[in-house]
């Protein structure tokens, strides 16, 4: 990505910054390999990212959206997804929530309990309405990731228990306003080794021979989301390698005649596209250590606090004149030790104003920023 210096210096810090231009990239290559396969369809998530301006760009491009709460149905809604693409999913979803979907006409719920579809039935009874389902079941698959994002392993809290499939598909079946249309996963996220996704895919043909055996058929099967990026070299590969995600599900995956296959994609479509744009208050140099001070924290991007995640940082300000390099703890300044963004990072020779580029932050970004210590959410520009 190529940042222009003197148009960010009129910028207020911190802020977001999309390149729109990635984005184009981006989806252009997953309507390119998707359309390989012509029962292929990819749902964003929204999660990942629900700027306005984002979520426009994506649904001009065709994609469906993958949605867990009203608001994001709202915001689907709002930038022109269609309806019928949406899919919502969630462990809770609340009455509110599940009439408004109902309303709005999506075209699945990913239902994670009996307790859920028992309330969907009644609240589509009430409104005299049929309410399409999905169920989520937890494939049992573990997968290589950060442990707070691994989702599909026996003891996580999400979806119903593969042994209990057969059960809770048949009392869908015999109520009156739910139509069960599908069957629904998703391991985990930041997912890099396509291993675990082969290992989802043998799951689920086994959970579709138990089908065939029991006389059941699904029009569709849901992979979730999960495709990781490359966080230590975001110049390097700018857009995943969609080629090979949908390689390994074509190639381990044994549909039924007419299936059709659902993706979830949040990270793969928007974390490059992103920078946090920060500016630098101080350079204290302790007796140890010596720390940049910016004025972005984990209030705008709390990824390095949560999970431990490591972003590149790039000094945008620091020219060659600038060498040698030092080593430095680079912090936000919320009153928490956590909100450190990286320790012994080395970058040129670095300045109170200069402007730091915190990359690959498109996603999972501004969505969970909060007004922690009293700060003003972040504002986000469209770069090209
Ligand atoms: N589908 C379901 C059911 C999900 O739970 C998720 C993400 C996705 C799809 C999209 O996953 P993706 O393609 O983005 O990996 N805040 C964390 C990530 C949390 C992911 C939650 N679920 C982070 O910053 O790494």
């Amino acid at each position: 990505m190529h940042f222009d210096t003197t148009h960010l210096q009129a910028l207020q810090t911190p802020c977001y910054l999309y390149d729109t231009e990635l984005l184009a990239r981006t989806l252009d290559t997953i309507h390119a390999e998707a359309r390989q396969h012509d029962n292929y369809h990819v749902h964003y998530a929204i999660k990942a990212n629900s700027n306005p301006d984002v979520l426009r760009q994506i649904a001009a491009a065709g994609l469906g959206a993958d949605c867990v709460s009203g608001g994001e149905i709202r915001a689907a809604i709002d930038a022109g997804f269609p309806a019928r693409e949406i899919a919502f999913a969630g462990v809770g979803k609340a009455d509110w929530e599940i009439t408004l979907a109902l309303r709005v006409g999506i075209g699945m719920f990913n239902v994670e309990s009996i307790e859920e579809l028992d309330v969907i039935q009644q609240l589509a009874t009430d409104l005299d309405m049929r309410a399409r389902v999905s169920f989520r079941i937890n494939p049992d698959v573990g997968a290589h990731t950060h442990a707070h994002i691994t989702t599909g392993r026996a003891e996580d809290k999400f979806g119903i228990a593969k042994e209990d499939m057969v059960a809770v598909l048949r009392r869908a079946q015999a109520m009156t306003h739910i139509d069960v249309v599908g069957l629904h996963f998703h391991i985990g996220s930041q997912l890099l080794e396509m291993d675990d996704f082969a290992a989802l895919c043998s799951r689920i043909n086994e959970l579709q021979e138990v089908l065939d055996a029991e006389g059941i058929a699904v029009p569709n099967i849901n992979v979730g989301g999960g495709l990781g990026i490359d966080y230590e070299q975001p110049d390097l590969h700018p857009v995943p390698d969609f080629h090979a995600y949908f390689s390994t599900f074509a190639n381990g995956l044994q549909l039924r005649p007419n299936q059709q296959l659902h993706f979830e994609l949040g990270r793969a479509v928007v974390a490059q596209m992103g920078t946090l744009l920060t500016r630098v208050l101080y350079v204290k140099h302790g007796h140890e250590r010596q720390f940049v001070i910016v004025d972005a924290g984990m209030t705008e991007l709390i990824r390095p606090a949560l999970y431990g995640a490591l972003h590149q940082i790039n000094n945008l300000s620091a020219d060659a004149s600038r060498e040698p390099a030092v080593t430095y703890d680079i912090v936000g300044p919320i009153c928490e030790s956590s909100d450190v963004f990286a320790r012994d990072y080395v970058l040129p020779q670095t300045c109170r104003g200069d402007l730091l580029a915190i990359r690959s932050a498109g996603a999972y970004g501004e969505t969970m920023a909060s007004t922690y210590n009293c700060r003003p959410l972040p504002t986000a520009h469209l770069i090209q």
